[in-house]
């Protein structure tokens, strides 16, 4: 008997996000804000909480700070009923932080990764894996701690009998180092975007990065913004349809909210068509509340944009 349906491995961080500046900060001076928002953050804590939401049970493993911001994300999780029984709280760091400072178009950000640098494979243990069915990692490249071990995991939670999904995000270094043919042999489904896969396979079109893939025997569900999303599930290829609308807050945690719906018509076992097209109304619901989790704030809250800004009257289960 599995305790969770998901177990979600990844980085924790909370957002401050400045909006309506009187300039762009520099040095020696000081300015103002007119509007600030402290949130949680992070690509695998919106995927958990919104995964959650859609009706999966949910465990967390990660590292935070023994700090006010560690137990704040604690906290949110916890409200989106995201099991916190994993998260360990480390001395040697504070919990991570991204700091957005929005000014018109511009934009400036600082990031301290804090806990997250300390977090490693060796941290999810094979009974963490068992209470699970499915192991779900996201922003690779911003785990120096996971990245050397993460082929080892995701072979264990194979071994264990998991499903599995990996969503890369972008290389803030661009180097792109992570060896995909020792790792998507153990991948149930990637979740890369168009320019991630790009980056990664040196390719232009989507049917030369599927061909440049070749060893990986999974589903790959490509995310292409407002063109939609391109699905491979080994057998061919076919475009997802964005659910488009004029009503955008924001994109904010759009492809993990993508990566939300996917999974979670995944481990209902629905098909590819179903899977793909709920992930795309995830990923639209998303942009239409600013932040990657408000509208998901509840699942009435989620049905009812799905339904009345998407005309979306497909069954629920
Ligand atoms: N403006 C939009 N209107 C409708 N649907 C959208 C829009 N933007 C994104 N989506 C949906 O959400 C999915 C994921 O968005 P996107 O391609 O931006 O992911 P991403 O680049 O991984 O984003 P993230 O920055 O969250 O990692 C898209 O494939 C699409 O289905
Ligand atoms: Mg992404």
């Amino acid at each position: 008997m599995k305790n969770f349906d998901v177990l979600v491995a990844g980085e924790l961080n909370v957002d401050l996000i400045f909006n309506r500046l009187s300039s762009l900060p520099s040095l020696g001076k000081e300015i103002l804000a007119g509007e600030m928002t402290f949130t949680l953050g992070s690509s695998s804590a919106i995927f958990a909480c919104n995964l959650s939401t859609l009706g999966a049970s949910v465990a967390f493993a990660g590292k935070i700070g023994n700090d006010t911001f560690g137990r704040q994300l604690l906290h949110d999780l916890q409200q989106r009923n995201v099991d916190t029984r994993f998260i360990t709280a480390t001395a040697a760091a504070g919990t991570g932080i991204s700091v957005a400072l929005n000014d018109g178009q511009e934009r400036a950000m600082i990031t301290y990764p804090g806990a997250m640098n300390t977090f490693t494979a060796a941290d999810v243990s094979d009974e963490m894996l068992r209470t699970a069915r499915h192991l779900h990692v996201s922003s690779v490249f911003l785990q120096p701690g996971l990245a050397p071990g993460l082929a080892t995991l995701f072979q264990r939670a194979k071994m264990q009998g998991l499903t599995t999904s990996l969503d890369p995000q972008w290389d803030p270094a661009e180097k792109w180092q992570l060896e995909l043919p020792a790792l998507l042999p153990y991948v149930d489904v990637f979740l890369p975007n168009i320019a991630e896969l790009r980056a990664f396979t040196g390719e232009t079109s989507v049917e030369a990065c599927v061909q440049a893939l070749s060893y990986h025997p999974g589903i790959l569900a490509v995310k292409h913004g407002e063109a939609g999303a391109y699905i491979w599930d080994g057998y061919t290829l076919f475009h997802q349809p964005p659910f488009l609308h004029n009503e955008i807050a924001d994109c904010i945690g759009a492809g993990d909210s993508f990566n939300a719906g996917f999974i979670s018509r995944y481990l209902l076992g629905g098909n590819i068509t179903q899977c793909a097209a709920f992930a795309a109304l995830a990923g639209a619901v998303n942009t239409t509340a600013p932040g990657g989790i408000t509208a998901f704030d509840t699942i009435d809250t989620f049905r009812a944009i799905a339904s009345q800004k998407f005309n979306y009257q497909q069954p629920w289960t």
